[in-house]
């Protein structure tokens, strides 16, 4: 789907120009992995997967549609509130009661089509990438000003309390604030970024187990909760404040369930600053190894691979021109991200695919990304 699709689409339907375009981009996280709601450290890329939302001001309710997953009820986005507005849409009108929420004032309503190639469930956050695409379209509609880092703080804002996912803000930041041909060291707390290249030899590849997430939001806050409880017994505001040391004096006094995930998020952060240092000196060796002990940790302390993700590290693992692999995002199914020598892409997705389908009885998907901008808005007409 391009941005084209979702014009023309808007024009069959509406037989008028759009007033604003909206694109926003999914996300791959290189490592760093369920370590945002511990304010921690995280190391995302936008990619080029995004969606796209083609809109007019209306005068009445608000009509979306999205070419992949249908029309969604009407709802009155200058009054909507949590509970009104269920499935997919439930991020737009999520986030026309967020900005509100913010102190920006009602959101106008709006005739949309959507539509976008970031598949949902497959780990690359379609939620944060349909947040900003609204966002954005919104400010622009509604003729205010509001920064990017705190619109994705206004979006995470909507995915946790008008769609119910405890998440951190990862999706939200690397969705508004990517930037072409980078990936972004951010720090969750301050939300200072660094951006860094992946070196020119190296290519960022989706590995996509083709496994719908399952039971996430669940599990997810249940991940959630029991760092807070970490956080608790080792007296600090969130784990990002601990280490290792201070988590073995406490063992013996911990659940062991929580002490695995508070040494997960624990050693994840360290992972994450180790693995900076490393692809500023183009160590890929190190790099590998990072991944490698990323995946492992995801897997066995905080319990959130699956025999898909498992299968897919594993191939990825085994294939040449493979400098690390490691599954990315929430986890239970979806992606995981591999760094490949560009020489040796072809190679690797030959190695890959087969080997991956032996494991798992089914068919992957590769797709090397671009490293993207963020969300913006722009005029759907010439003269607008
Ligand atoms: C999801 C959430 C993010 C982050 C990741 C795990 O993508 O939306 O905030 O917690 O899981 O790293």
């Amino acid at each position: 789907m391009s941005e084209q699709a979702a014009v023309e689409a808007f024009r069959r339907k509406y037989d008028c120009d759009p007033d604003v375009i909206a694109i926003a981009p999914g996300r791959i996280n290189l490592i760093g992995e369920h370590t945002d709601y511990n304010d921690g450290f995280v190391f995302p890329a936008a990619i080029d997967q995004r969606m796209y939302v083609a809109a007019k001001l209306a005068e009445r309710e608000s009509e979306l549609r999205s070419m992949e997953t249908g029309t969604a009820k009407p709802f009155d986005a200058r009054t909507v509130n949590p509970g009104d507005v269920k499935e997919w849409a439930a991020y737009a009108a999520g986030m026309a009661w967020a900005i509100r929420e913010a102190g920006y004032g009602e959101m106008p309503n709006i005739q949309a089509i959507v539509s976008g190639d970031v598949p949902i469930g497959s780990g690359i956050s379609s939620s944060a990438a349909l947040e900003l695409a609204f966002g954005v379209l919104w400010v622009y509609l509604a003729k205010i000003e509001i920064p990017m880092p705190r619109l994705a703080q206004i979006a995470q804002k909507c995915e946790n309390d008008y769609v119910g996912v405890q998440s951190g803000i990862m999706d939200q930041m690397a969705s508004a604030m990517g930037r072409e041909g980078k990936a972004m060291f951010l720090d969750t707390r301050s939300l200072d970024i660094e951006y860094a290249t992946v070196p020119d030899h190296l290519t960022v590849v989706l590995c996509d187990t083709k496994t719908p997430r399952a039971l996430t939001s669940s599990a997810y806050n249940e991940r959630r909760t029991q760092c807070e409880e970490a956080s608790k017994a080792l007296g600090v505001i969130a784990l990002r404040d601990a280490d290792l040391e201070s988590l073995e004096k406490r063992k013996q006094a911990m659940d062991p369930v929580v002490y695995r995930r508070a040494r997960h998020v624990i050693t994840e952060d360290e992972r994450c600053i180790q693995f900076k240092a490393a692809l500023e000196q183009d160590e890929t060796e190190r790099l590998g190894q990072l991944m490698l002990q990323s995946h492992e940790s995801l897997r066995d302390d905080y319990e959130v691979s699956s025999p898909a993700l498992d299968a897919m590290a594993e191939a990825c693992w085994a294939a040449p021109g493979c400098v690390g692999a490691r599954m990315t995002g929430a986890g239970f199914g979806g992606a995981c991200v591999a760094l490949v020598e560009i020489d040796q892409l072809e190679d690797f997705r030959n190695s890959v695919l087969p080997r991956y389908k032996e494991a798992s009885g089914r068919e992957g998907a590769l797709t090397a990304c671009q490293l993207s901008d963020g969300a913006k808005a722009v005029p759907g007409r010439k003269n607008s």
